[in-house]
This record gives structure tokens, sequence and C-alpha cells, in this order.
């Protein structure tokens, strides 16, 4: 079967992973700090913080800002669920917005229809990794949340992605364009919000008895007390997940052009296939990151169970959030996210795929009998 998502590891990672286990340390430690820096350092970031996972680093975002409770948050309909429950976890309202149908990016327009008093904050997702119009969606006037987990090579107007949001996410799990197995960041330009969200990874404790006696404080004898400052849940990331970070960073650049090589490719066929809609790449200048490649056709189930029967797994990445149960409200209909609910397909994308696998995707589905 012909997975639809996917990371490729090799030799690197596992030797990094057998180096921090004889080390006899997997916990949180200096292998995550020395991810962070050489993360920050490779994608410009002026702060960047690893956590357990990027749905953690949601929550965290959106309880950074410290947003009056009850006021509402606006977020796009079309993405993962973990952006909702944040918002809901922090005691706050989700709405839901439409997005473009091309891009499946939300645009000024989508989100100034959900604008009402009690607007707080705004959330955007960087689809599949083409960076959304922040600077557009500053000019609104409130803080933003990127959650650009699909994100983590895009760049938009020569910046990285998350860098130019309040607060920016990256998801690192299993099937990202760089994984760790689960993990994720938190990046902000904020030297506040990144100090407390270093002591809220860990359970909100400000300063630990350990660091205390490490550093030879004077002030504090008795090392083995803490400060706890805020109530939070823990969220520390593994050095066994660091030490897989490193080595895929060294090779994110090679990953990304493998991602880029299948792109291109289904860009070229399916451009003269006259019942497929294709994605949009990024702008000139700008930088996507070939997280998945989502089509638009009719027929999209026959399909997908054709491709199925023929060894090919596909999925719609996402069933919209105000569809789902939970969230389900009568009086919502989003359009462009209904669109993409009955015609969206993911289909294959990522470094693994071999050149016969993308072929074979290609006449699959050139062959299906619209
Ligand atoms: C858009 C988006 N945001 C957040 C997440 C959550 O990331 P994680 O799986 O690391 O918790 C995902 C995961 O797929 C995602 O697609």
């Amino acid at each position: 079967m012909i997975s639809v998502f996917g990371s490729k590891v090799g030799k690197e990672e596992i030797e990094n992973v057998n180096e921090c286990m004889m080390s006899q340390w997997m916990g949180f430690g200096k292998i995550v700090n020395k991810f962070e820096q050489e993360f920050s350092k490779k994608f410009q970031l002026n702060n960047f913080l690893m956590v357990d996972s990027g749905s953690n680093a949601l929550f965290m975002a959106v309880k950074l800002l410290n947003l009056p409770a009850g006021s509402e948050v606006i977020l796009p309909s079309y993405t993962w669920v973990s952006c909702a429950q944040a918002i809901v976890m922090a005691n706050l309202k989700p709405i839901f917005c439409d997005v473009d149908l091309n891009t499946m990016n939300v645009r000024v327009s989508d989100i100034e229809r959900s604008i009402t008093k009690e607007t707080s904050a705004i959330m955007v997702v960087d689809y599949a990794g083409l960076p959304v119009k922040i600077d557009e969606i500053s000019q609104l006037g409130y803080p933003i949340i990127e959650d650009a987990a699909h994100a983590v090579f895009s760049r938009y107007k020569g910046s990285a992605c998350g860098s130019l949001a309040d607060i920016a996410i990256y998801s690192f799990d299993a099937v990202k364009n760089l994984t760790v197995g689960e993990g994720g960041g938190i990046t902000t330009k904020d030297e506040k919000l990144i100090k407390r969200a270093s002591k809220l990874r860990y359970c909100g404790i400000g300063k630990s008895g350990f660091d205390s006696a490490t550093t030879q404080d004077k002030n504090q004898s008795k090392w083995w007390e803490y400060n706890i400052e805020e109530t939070f849940i823990k969220m520390l990331p593994t050095n066994i997940a660091g030490s897989i970070g490193l080595a895929q960073l060294k090779k994110i650049d090679i990953l990304q052009s493998r991602r880029k090589e299948i792109w291109d490719a289904y860009q070229n066929e399916f451009k003269h296939v006259n019942w497929i809609e294709n994605p949009v790449d990024a702008e000139n200048g700008d930088r996507h990151s070939y997280f998945t490649y989502c089509i638009r056709v009719p027929e999209r189930d026959r399909l997908a169970n054709f491709l199925l029967e023929n060894g090919i797994y596909t999925t719609l990445r996402y069933h919209p959030l105000h569809l789902n149960p939970i969230y389900k409200s009568t009086d919502l209909y989003l359009k462009n996210s209904e669109v993409l609910n009955k015609r969206g397909l993911n289909i294959p994308l990522h470094p693994r795929l071999t050149d016969a696998d993308v072929n074979k995707v290609i006449q699959k589905i050139k062959s299906f009998n619209i």
C-alpha cells in the first residue's frame, strides 16, 4: 500500500538516538536545548522552544495571550481539531470561518465576516505549508496565532512562516516534514512570552532547585525547593526527540527537495486533466513546504475507493470542524469548506515515495473512469 503521509529517517537518526540512550539521560535536557538553538539558527527565529506536540503548543500559545475569558477566537473550519480544542480548553469560544478554495487558507475577507465585539484573537493555518498572508491579516489589529504545523520550511516575504505572528507553533509528529516521532515547537518575538512558555512547559515551575544547585546560586541553600508560579500541564519534550530532530534538521533541505519533486510531478501531469483542480504553489519569492497535495475532483469517494483497490491510500484533511457534531452549528454555512469536504482528496506526498510510487499514483488517477 502506498501511504498518503510519511516521514523519512535513516542511520543518522538511529546513531543520534543511540548516543542519547548511551548517555543514560533520555528525558528533557541539553539535547533539546541544542535542537532549539539549531532550529532557531536554521529558520532565523528570535526565540524557539520545543514542546511535546503541536497540539499542546497550540494550547500553550492560546494561554500565553491571556485573552479575556469567554471571548471569541476566529479560526478556519478547515483545520485540525487541536486548533479548536486549544481555544475551548482555554475557556474561549471558537468562531469558524471559511477558507479560499484555491489556497485553502483564510483571507482577510473570510475573517472580517466573523468579527464581533467579543473577538479577541485570530488563529490562522498555513495549509499544506502554503504561507497565509499574515501581513494583511495583521492589519485587522488582533493578536495572531499562526499554526505553522505544516509550514516548517515555508517562507513569506523573506521570513520563516511563524516568525511574523504574535505566536506560532510547529508540529514534529510522525508524518510531518521534520519528524521527531511526536513533538512540537513554539516561537514568538516577545521575550517575556517565551520565558513564560519555558516555565509553563515544566508544570508552571519558575526557578527549580536543580537550576540553583547547578549554577551554585548562593541565595538558595535548599536546592530541592521550587516555586510553582502558574498552574499548567507538563509539556516537556525528550532528549530522544531532540536527537531525532537534530538529525532531521541536517537533512531537511534534501527531504524538502524530494517533496517538491513529487509536487511538481503532480502539477505537471494533472494540469492536463480537465476534471482535476490542483492546489496552488507559493507566490514568487515565497516558499511552500509541500506537506500534502490536496486535489479537488468530482466523484471524490469513487476515486478514493478506486485508488484504495489499487493499493493507494488517500484521505481528506480536513473534515471541516463546523460540521463535526461537537461543534456543529446549524446556522453556519461555510461554502468553500463544504466544497472541500465533498471534493477534496489528499493524495500521497512524502519523501519515502519512490519514482515508481509517484508514477503509479499519476497513472491510476489518470486512468480513472470519470
Ligand atoms: C494544522 C495542524 N495543526 C496542529 C496539528 C497538531 O500537531 P501534533 O500532531 O504535533 O499535535 C496538526 C497535526 O496534524 C495539524 O495538521
